[in-house]
């Protein structure tokens, strides 16, 4: 077992291993094991928590919420910029957190904290902007007005592929609002979670207001109390759709207000006007972030018929230089995946890809001589529409190039899956920027950019992806508005 030392923490503190609920860090009869995806290695091992902590939770963040909600806009503004620039004094610890337990390089990882921070900077400055409304007189004598006021408990689940930032778009928000949270991070890596909430203690975060549930074998159980138990009244969910449709029947019996991020399946669209090299650079960006684990990866290349050899040859040569490893490794620009069954997904959509005639143009196998959990980044030429791919999120590195010749042909083709969270297409002509940002079925659209999130862009999708934004405008999301009429004036 692991001790904060030898993961290498200046502040060893920040590493936490029980869960927190009441401003108490509570055990558990049992833990489980984290281990670093690029060796293997046990980290540490995290309380293992129930049922009966959860509901614990609940109540905890139940009991705070009537003198947190009362707190002034101005009060939780100055704690939310204080764990802002804790978050950023300790970026160094929190960057190797994220990269030891989910694999990203050192630099996504540290770059991941500061994306992270940035929400709670912008909801810092939403909490004293979250204005109501006058309303225009509905008879002579009366007035009206409608006030926001928080929505109460707010149930937290997050997955592994942004340990800190899917967490802090969420309590950023919930906090600036006035709401209460129960986090629950995601199994493989609670280390970034244990050690947020940490520091949000060290910002003047009441006791109560932040708690935190680390589960393994318990998993479903207490995913299905933080969407069932009636104290709880609004549900923010990054992950997958298989598991928002669960969340989402355990939630319908309460009819709880929910924000659901799910997968994606973003298609990425090069037209013979666009600037190719930096279409490449874009596909890079795009796709192998995170090396290929985000919902907003491009899964689906599809380039026009006349520059697809150009494209596909600038592609190849750049993934061909990447230096894949331990993200801990100053040399390494890719790390593992997560674990060995997300090689086998990676692995299998390749095989898929190469009986449906296409070609390997870069990797295409596993990399056991690094480890388990490495797979090359990989390029695949002439891939079929029917590819498993095409309707199915591979998150890994793999970029599959299809051919197409017309606009019309290519915007059916990007939208013809049940997802709709990103797309990209680069293009020069104005016309055609304007009709394909509007045709593509999707939340976000990057034109001529790989790379579209930030705290105040409004982050979300459509159709199967789910529902509610988060960034900018979602502070919303975490309130209720009330009209008031006044008579009788
Ligand atoms: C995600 O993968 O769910 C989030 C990606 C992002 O925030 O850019």
């Amino acid at each position: 077992m692991s001790s904060a030392a030898n993961l290498g923490l200046k502040d060893g503190s920040l590493f936490k291993t029980k869960g927190l609920i009441n401003g108490e860090w509570v055990g558990a009869p049992s833990s489980f094991a984290v281990q670093n995806p690029a060796n293997g290695k046990e980290l540490g091992q995290v309380a293992d928590m129930g049922v009966d902590d959860t509901k614990r939770a609940i109540d905890a963040a139940s009991n705070a919420l009537p003198a947190w909600s009362k707190t002034t806009a101005k009060e939780r503004h100055d704690i939310l910029m204080k764990f802002f620039k804790l978050m950023t004094e300790n970026s160094e610890d929190l960057g190797r957190l994220i990269t030891l337990e989910n694999g990203k390089t050192l630099a996504e990882g540290k770059g991941e904290n500061a994306y992270s921070a940035s929400f709670l900077e912008w909801f810092a400055e939403e909490a004293v902007r979250a204005y109501g409304e006058v309303l225009p007189p509905m008879a002579a004598g009366t007035r009206g007005i409608v006030i926001k006021q928080p929505i109460g408990v707010v149930s937290i689940l997050t997955p592994w592929n942004f340990p800190s930032a899917m967490i802090t778009r969420k309590l950023g928000a919930a906090l600036a609002a006035g709401c209460t949270v129960v986090i629950k991070p995601a199994t493989e890596t609670p280390f970034s979670a244990l050690a947020l909430a940490d520091l949000a203690e060290r910002a003047g975060v009441p006791k109560g207001v932040i708690n935190v549930i680390t589960t393994s074998k318990h998993l479903n159980d207490v995913a299905k109390e933080m969407c069932e138990n009636p104290i709880v009244k609004k549900i923010s969910f990054t992950g997958s759709t298989r598991v928002a449709k669960i969340l989402a029947g355990y939630a319908s019996g309460t009819l709880k207000k929910m924000t659901i991020e799910a997968g994606g399946n973003a298609p990425f669209i090069v037209f013979d006007d666009a600037d190719i090299d930096k279409a490449v650079e874009g596909a890079i960006a795009s796709k192998f972030r995170a090396t290929g684990q985000t919902c907003v990866c491009a899964n689906r290349f599809f380039i026009q018929s006349s520059i697809y050899a150009d494209f596909a040859a600038k592609l190849s040569a750049k993934v061909s230089s990447f230096v894949v490893g331990d993200g801990l490794d100053a040399k390494t620009s890719y790390g593992p995946l997560i674990h060995s069954n997300a090689v086998a997904k990676v692995d299998a959509h390749v095989q898929d890809a190469i009986s449906k005639g296409a070609t390997v143009l870069v990797g295409g196998k596993k990399l056991d001589s690094i480890g388990p959990n490495f797979y090359a980044p990989t390029v695949l030429s002439d891939v079929s529409s029917d590819s498993q791919n095409h309707s199915e999120e591979t998150f890994g590195p793999l970029a599959t190039l299809t051919k197409f010749e017309t606009e019309d042909e290519v915007v059916n083709l990007a939208n013809n899956t049940e997802v709709g969270l990103a797309g990209y297409f680069y293009a020069r002509d104005i016309g055609r920027i304007w009709r394909v940002a509007e045709k593509l079925e999707v939340g976000m659209v990057g034109v001529n950019t790989g790379a579209i999130s930030a705290a105040y862009a409004p982050f979300g999708g459509i159709k199967e992806t789910g529902f509610g934004k988060e960034g900018a405008h979602s502070i919303d999301e975490y309130m209720i508005t009330k009209s008031i009429t006044f008579g009788g004036l």
